[in-house]
């Protein structure tokens, strides 16, 4: 896929390989999610969506908006990358929800999942609480995680092995706000 015209200003003159995903097709495939998600919830029934900070925000911002029942939404940040591109393995979780997971639908919403480290830290922490259920979102999956503890139940796209930014994505804190998503 081409390059849009502005790329070279959106990315303060660093060369992006490729897009990878156009922001037509995460929006066509975000819409998908969200209807898949409103369907799966019995109506009636508490449904938390929690993302996970910071590379699930614009995501999840979009996601929510094509979930067309009521939710609550907060939020939880983990750090398992520091400005490197290869997962440390290490996963703090800095930032913990105030909202109670005990008894309630929790749905978790990750930008991708990579060594799947951060999801298999972060599930049995979350199991613990006693949500009603926990499923996870993801809008990425490289697909070369061992067998994770928990699976994806929505996946946005299976995603090539490289290293992407945009939509949310970043590489030491760049690029985040790129409408599409590219790989590096
Ligand atoms: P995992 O713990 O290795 O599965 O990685 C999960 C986290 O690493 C994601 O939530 C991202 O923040 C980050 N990450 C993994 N792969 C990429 C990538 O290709 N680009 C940007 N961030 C990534
Ligand atoms: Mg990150």
């Amino acid at each position: 896929m081409s390059l849009p015209a502005d790329v070279h200003e959106r990315t303060g003159g660093q060369l992006v390989q490729r897009i990878i995903y156009s922001q037509e097709d995460i929006a066509t495939r975000v819409a998908e999610m969200g209807r898949e998600i409103t369907d799966y919830y019995p109506k009636g029934e508490d449904l938390l969506v929690l993302g996970l900070l910071k590379g699930s925000f614009i995501f999840l911002a979009d996601l929510a908006r094509e979930i067309a029942r009521p939710i609550h939404v907060d939020f939880l940040v983990a750090s398992s990358y520091g400005s490197g591109t290869v997962s440390t393995g290490q996963v703090n979780l800095v930032y913990d929800p105030e909202a109670s997971l005990t008894d309630r639908h929790v749905l978790l919403v990750e930008d991708i999942i990579d060594s799947g480290n951060t999801i298999n830290r972060l599930v049995p922490m979350l199991e613990e609480r006693g949500p009603k259920s926990l499923e996870l979102c993801t809008l990425l999956h490289k697909r070369i995680a061992p067998p994770l503890a928990r699976e994806a139940r929505w996946v946005g796209f299976d995603a090539p092995p490289a290293f992407l930014i945009g939509y949310g994505l970043d590489h030491s804190e760049n690029y985040r706000n790129l409408p599409f998503i590219a790989s590096l």
